[in-house]
């Protein structure tokens, strides 16, 4: 079941949905209901559970696009028993230690209970998620597994009680990659599905590659004598005459203002350093260094240009964050190309 939320990472939903299930995933997760309505209206008609908290006033969009909620509390649960057309599946979260979403282990039995005594409520799954499943840390790595054991006598308590949800699941990338022992029914696969690492100190015994790249192209090329300022606030001034790209890409395509002076891009395979602030919809790079820089030349933002790579883990880095936030990021403005 990959993770296509939040526009499949920044990789864009219906297109990375598409393949995957072409690739033979058989459903689909979200977070959001308005996430589903987008699958939804692209045509996609495999299951599609969504993740995140689901209020009783969601309950009619959630019909109307034959979604899956995931239950954590009665009201949303009445709400739909009373609505739904047929038996409809839901699916329970037991927080087993992400402090996040979803009932304690201690009240699984009792909202499991109450869920199936809702008679137009059909309970096709139950998970749980793991916090620092990515971490190769001793005390992570025995984090991860108490919250497993925790979530595995979570579903004995209910199986004694007669409650088997079909679909068991608790692995994210993480677990997918180093704790084969809790797949269980499905595996929730979110940044690998993207060809990213959830941690990259901790290498993957699966070979991945990134799909997406940022690419653009030399707009403007400009030498500027010594002294020269750059961009809003004149936070870089020229040491020296540079030779000035001007890239037409910027924060209003998510690409951070965080990156002012910090960044760098590639440019004939060689980096070139962000110089001034980035602006909403450009930014200067100094290509000084770099020769027979020409207009029209790519501009790689992130990904691989003639050897040299810009990597999802660096560009998150200079943002001060990480790779999901790098692409995530990227706001709808940007155009997306798929490459078959
Ligand atoms: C409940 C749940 N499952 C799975 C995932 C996928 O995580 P990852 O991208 O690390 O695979 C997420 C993402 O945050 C999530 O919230």
């Amino acid at each position: 079941m990959p993770v296509v939320k939040a526009n499949a990472y920044g990789h864009g939903a219906v297109a990375v949905a598409r393949a995957a299930l072409q690739a033979g995933a058989d459903r689909l997760a979200v977070n959001r209901v308005a996430e589903g309505v987008e699958l939804r209206q692209a045509g996609l008609q495999v299951p599609i559970l969504v993740m995140g908290y689901c209020g009783p006033w969601e309950v009619p969009e959630l019909l109307a696009h034959n979604l899956t909620p995931t239950l954590t509390e009665i009201e949303t649960a009445q709400a739909l028993n009373a609505a739904a057309p047929h038996p409809w599946p839901v699916q329970l979260k037991i927080d087993t230690g992400m402090g996040r979403l979803g009932v304690l282990p201690h009240e699984a039995l009792s909202f499991a209970t109450a869920l199936v005594n809702l008679p137009k409520l059909e309970l096709e799954g139950a998970y749980t998620h793991f916090a620092c499943a990515d971490s190769p840390d001793p005390d992570d790595q025995a984090y991860t597994r108490w919250q497993f054991e925790r979530f595995m006598v979570v579903l004995e308590t209910l199986a004694a009680a007669g409650i088997r949800p079909p679909l068991r699941h608790a692995a994210n990338s993480a677990a997918t990659l180093y704790y084969p022992e809790t797949h269980l029914d499905l595996v929730r696969v979110g940044i690998i599905t993207y060809g990213l690492l959830p941690d990259a100190n901790h290498p993957s015994p699966i070979p991945l590659r990134p799909a997406l790249s940022i690419r653009s192209r030399v707009a403007r090329l400009r030498t500027l004598p010594a002294g020269s300022s750059i961009s809003y606030g004149r936070t870089y001034t020229a040491p020296h005459e540079i030779q000035v790209a001007l890239i037409p890409v910027g924060y209003g395509d998510g690409y951070h203002r965080a990156l002012s002076n910090r960044g760098a891009v590639l440019i004939r395979g060689q980096r070139a350093p962000i110089i001034g602030r980035v602006c909403m919809d450009q930014f200067m790079a100094d290509v000084s260094n770099i020769p027979g820089v020409a207009l029209g030349d790519e501009v790689v933002l992130l990904g691989r240009q003639a050897g040299e790579e810009i990597s999802a883990e660096e560009l998150g880095g200079w943002m001060g964050s990480i790779n999901y936030e790098a692409t995530t990021a990227l706001l709808p403005r940007l155009p997306r190309v798929y490459k078959a």
